[in-house]
């Protein structure tokens, strides 16, 4: 019987050496320490042994036992050990490795300039007003002296919702939105999306954007809309930028005017940003007509204001020398990461 117990403990430490993890060292506790295991079997049939044997061999079998546990308990914790080393290897962090790439999204070029534009204005008092994309056509044309059949319709021929509602073509209606509300002194700019069923191509789009600008006051003059316009230009293209009025028409200012400034590039030289002119055109101005202020309800013999309206894709285009417009709205990250 002894050399059976030791002949059990040897077994052991064969089989042990070759677990390699917890269900193998649970299988082994099983085997030899379980209810039907190979100790507990010895136990059993200690009852044919004489009684000077018994209790030496009851003796042995405890030590055995105990040895066995212990064994198993150690081999348990180097089990736990090799475990732990292999998870901290395993979800370590290699501060070597490169570092994956976020890249930031810039702001659009027609966002950006929107917001110059109106922190000029701002900075001169101007507030700055909002209207529907979706209009009337009264704000549209017929408040701005644009009657039915009048012939500066065609040429901002628009999408119709239906005969009355349209897609606006112009900044202008909020010239009148404004005055219908708000008493002078008015000082407001209004940038925002236009329409106009024009065919896409490098200088045109169905929509565009415009920032409109009216000033109502007690005498206000075309000194005041030219000292304005000249800051402006000043402002956004520097400081040796001079301006240029040449007459026009539309329909809601009296006198109306086509405004250029002196060619950034060349000075003025010509160059082929200006298309060797010198000038390049940037708004559209004048003196609000009587009676677009008559139909908002104020009193053209007490008040005059001016008013203006600039097409923003324009100025983007030619500040950054983009020559066809399509690069606007494609939203190609190569084109649109040029201006972070
Ligand atoms: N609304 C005009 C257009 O789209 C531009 C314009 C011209 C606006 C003269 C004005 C202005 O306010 O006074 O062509």
């Amino acid at each position: 019987m002894k050399e059976k117990l030791l002949a059990i403990e040897a077994a052991l430490d064969s089989e042990i050496a070759l677990v390699a993890d917890n269900e193998g060292i649970e299988a082994l506790r099983v085997k030899y320490l379980g209810k039907k295991g190979e100790l507990t079997a010895i136990l059993r049939s200690m009852g044919s042994l004489s009684a000077e044997e018994r209790p030496v061999m009851g003796k042995l079998v405890n030590e055995v036992r105990a040895s066995i546990e212990a064994k198993i308990g150690a081999k348990k914790e180097i089990l736990a050990q090799e475990g732990l080393a292999k998870k901290l290897l395993d979800e370590a962090i290699d501060v070597t490795a490169p570092a994956s790439i976020r890249t930031l999204g810039s702001r659009h070029p027609i966002a950006a300039v929107t917001e110059e534009l109106e922190n000029i204005f701002i900075g001169m008092g101007f507030d700055v007003a909002d209207g529907p994309e979706v209009e009337y056509d009264y704000y549209n044309f017929e408040a701005l002296n644009t009657p039915e059949g009048h012939p500066a319709r065609d040429a901002q021929d628009t999408f119709y919702i239906n005969s009355k509602v349209l897609l606006r073509s112009q900044t202008s209606t909020v010239q009148v939105r404004t005055m219908e509300k708000q008493k002078p002194p008015i000082r407001i700019i209004s940038p925002g999306r236009v329409y106009r069923s024009d065919a896409v191509d490098a200088t045109h789009s169905p929509m565009f954007h415009q920032m409109e600008g009216l000033v109502v006051d007690k005498g206000i003059t075309m000194g005041d809309l030219k000292g304005t316009l000249e800051l402006f230009a000043k402002t956004l293209f520097g400081e040796d930028t001079r301006i240029r009025f040449r007459p026009h028409h539309f329909p809601f200012t009296e006198p109306s005017a086509e405004v250029d400034i002196s060619c950034f590039m060349c000075g003025g030289k010509g160059c082929s940003l200006c298309k060797k002119e010198g000038w390049i055109e940037i708004l559209g101005a004048g003196m609000v007509h009587p009676n677009v202020l008559r139909g908002c309800g104020i009193d053209p013999e007490e008040y005059s204001g001016f008013a203006f309206g600039m097409g923003i894709e324009r100025i983007v285009m030619k500040k950054y020398g983009i020559t066809d417009m399509r690069l606007l709205y494609e939203n190609d990250v190569r084109f649109l990461k040029q201006f972070n």
